[in-house]
């Protein structure tokens, strides 16, 4: 048959196999008999993949069938008729079982939107049938969907699974909002934080995905308010958000809405002077941004804190997100990190406003693989042994320190933000972000699931760990309740 054609052509695009009771099956991947010795001297003989394969060829033939499925489509002449068995069907699914206790006759009327129609086939006869199903990014969606419908669980979050492991994966025109707005709309909140941390995290490759522009408006909200997003620079957001609104043309009150939530004194005042004078979207909508472009300019030019005695200002216009650009932290590479002690230096401004702007910073950063916390090391000093400061058993500790004190940090809180990546289906994501003030032992847990001593760890890229150190000077005053 046609189908079987359209299936294999389907395994070609192996992407991931979900097996059903694996374990139970055994799994033999060989045609023909496999003899395994046991050791309590019970030997085992495997035909399970032949019984897998007559399965098919029952599902394929139609032989015993005692159910037809019709599987229907609104607006469209074509209707699908699959011979199927009752046993098979509820055993898989309670729905089908539902379905066919209460069924007319021998046929079963099943209703599916085009795209769950076109992944029926595979749905019923790779899965149900086989309990194995290869997939590709754009077939992920109606699965999960007929998934869900037939309450097959075990799929479903098989799915889910495959689809926060390939958030990264190229595809022409993106996938990551459109399975976003999926796992929105079927309440799926384990997939929808995944898609949208991605989102947070990844925000470049999103930003020059083609999905960019066909995102909704409440996912565009939902980006622009968050402070951990990590990107180039707020000048990138900027233009991003300039193109969402040219492509959409959105009711005024969204535009305004998207506009007043960029942080425009993140933005240099050059930059600022540019975008007033080069942006079409920002020339329309001049009157609903003038407050935040003319406290932007203030805070530009006097010190921020003299700034905040005269003018009350308290809003997120102040605070920075994970920017990328040298001016606010540096990427770390470390190689083999299990190793030993490493260190680094780098400069970053004093602050954003253009009054700081050109004061620099410099920075100590110390990795330590095997960190043991204080409260570890004083068991150590009882029991009368040297009090060691490394030790197996410790954990990854990174502190940052300023090489420098100095006056001009007075009313300037900088929080440190270690991102770190990760490899995934072979391309690198933001894996953790980790906010602390000096040391990462302000945060119990950080690295603690990465596993620097496993070759096969997912943290290490070719044996290195590759952080990305941000800087963000928080001016207290601006940004929290002033007395
Ligand atoms: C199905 O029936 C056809 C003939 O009716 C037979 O040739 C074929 O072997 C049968 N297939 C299975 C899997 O029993
Ligand atoms: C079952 O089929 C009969 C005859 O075709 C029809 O009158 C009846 O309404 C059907 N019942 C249901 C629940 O579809
Ligand atoms: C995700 O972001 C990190 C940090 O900016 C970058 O190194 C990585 O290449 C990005 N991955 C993708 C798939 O864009
Ligand atoms: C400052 O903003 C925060 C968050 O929006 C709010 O909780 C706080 O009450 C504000 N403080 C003042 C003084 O407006």
């Amino acid at each position: 048959m046609v189908r079987r054609a359209q299936i294999q052509a389907g395994m070609l695009f192996l992407a991931l196999r979900v097996h059903l009771g694996a374990a139970a099956a055994g799994m033999l991947r060989v045609d023909g008999a496999q003899v395994g010795g046991g050791s309590g001297g019970a030997d085992t003989i495997s035909h399970s993949l032949t019984v897998v394969q007559r399965l098919e060829a029952l599902l394929v033939q139609g032989n015993g069938s005692d159910v037809s499925l019709r599987v229907e489509t609104p607006n469209a002449d074509e209707v699908k008729v699959i011979q199927a068995h009752s046993l098979v069907l509820s055993l898989q699914s309670p729905v089908f079982e539902e379905a066919l206790l209460n069924r007319n006759g021998s046929t079963l009327v099943l209703k599916e939107s085009s795209d769950c129609a076109a992944a029926f086939d595979k749905f019923i006869s790779r899965y149900l049938y086989c309990g194995e199903i290869s997939l590709r990014l754009d077939q992920a969606t109606p699965l999960h969907k007929l998934a869900t419908k037939y309450q097959v669980t075990v799929l479903q979050q098989g799915i889910t699974q495959y689809m926060t492991q390939n958030l990264a994966r190229d595809s022409s025109s993106g996938h990551v909002a459109g399975w976003y707005e999926y796992a929105l709309q079927a309440g799926d909140v384990t997939l929808r934080d995944s898609c949208l941390q991605y989102m947070a995290w990844n925000l470049t490759a999103v930003l020059q995905s083609g999905e960019w522009v066909t995102i909704s408006s409440q996912l565009l909200m939902s980006l622009l308010q968050r402070s951990d997003l990590i990107l180039q620079s707020e000048m990138e957001l900027f233009a991003a958000l300039e193109a969402w609104i040219i492509r959409n043309e959105p009711d005024s009150l969204t535009a305004e809405n998207a506009l007043r939530a960029v942080r425009y004194a993140m933005m240099p005042p050059r930059e600022l002077f540019r975008l007033q004078t080069q942006s079409s979207v920002l020339a329309q909508y001049q009157e609903s941004v003038r407050d935040l472009l003319y406290m932007s300019y203030q805070f530009h030019s006097a010190p921020p804190l003299q700034m905040a005695k005269y003018f009350d200002v308290n809003c997120s216009l102040f605070v920075p997100r994970n920017y990328l650009s040298p001016m606010w932290g540096s990427p770390w590479i470390i190689s083999n990190p299990s190793r030993d002690d490493r260190s680094t230096s780098f400069q970053t401004q004093l602050g954003p406003s253009g009054h700081d702007a050109s004061k620099r910073v410099t920075w100590n950063a110390l990795f330590s693989p095997r960190w043991l916390p204080l409260s570890m090391r004083s068991m150590y000093t009882e029991s009368g042994a040297m009090q060691p400061t490394r030790v197996d058993g410790g954990r990854p500790r990174i502190i940052v320190t300023p090489a420098t004190s100095s006056t001009d940090f007075a009313g300037v809180n900088f929080q440190k933000t270690v991102l770190v990546m990760a490899q995934q289906q072979g391309k690198v994501v933001v894996k953790h972000v980790y906010n602390f003030h000096q040391s990462t032992e302000e945060n119990g847990d950080f690295l603690a699931e990465a596993d620097l001593y496993r070759r096969t760890s997912e943290y290490l890229i070719d044996s290195s760990l590759f952080l990305h150190i941000v800087v963000k000077p928080l001016y207290q005053t601006l940004i929290t309740t002033k007395n």
